[in-house]
């Protein structure tokens, strides 16, 4: 994601996603494992801002 970023383009990561049809068009082996896409492209014209995030310490305690 940052790779793509610092090629201006945009990057999320997607984990709700159908891992056995991902499977099986990517023809991964039996004991290959999809957890995880990421979305890789240019912005388009339109596109939103990004979403407003909480500061760290508001959601995250370190013990
Ligand atoms: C680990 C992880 C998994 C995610 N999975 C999905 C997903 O399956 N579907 C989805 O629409 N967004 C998913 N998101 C959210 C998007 O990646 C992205 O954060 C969201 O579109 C809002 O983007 P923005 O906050 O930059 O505007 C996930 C985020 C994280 C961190």
């Amino acid at each position: 994601m940052y790779a793509a970023r610092s090629l201006g383009l945009g990057s999320t990561p997607m984990i709700g996603f159908d891992a056995d049809a991902v499977h099986h068009e990517f023809g991964l082996g039996e004991e290959e494992v999809p957890v995880m896409l990421l979305s890789v492209g240019v912005e388009r014209q339109g596109n939103w801002a990004q979403k407003p995030r909480r500061p760290v310490a508001d959601v995250l305690d370190l013990v």
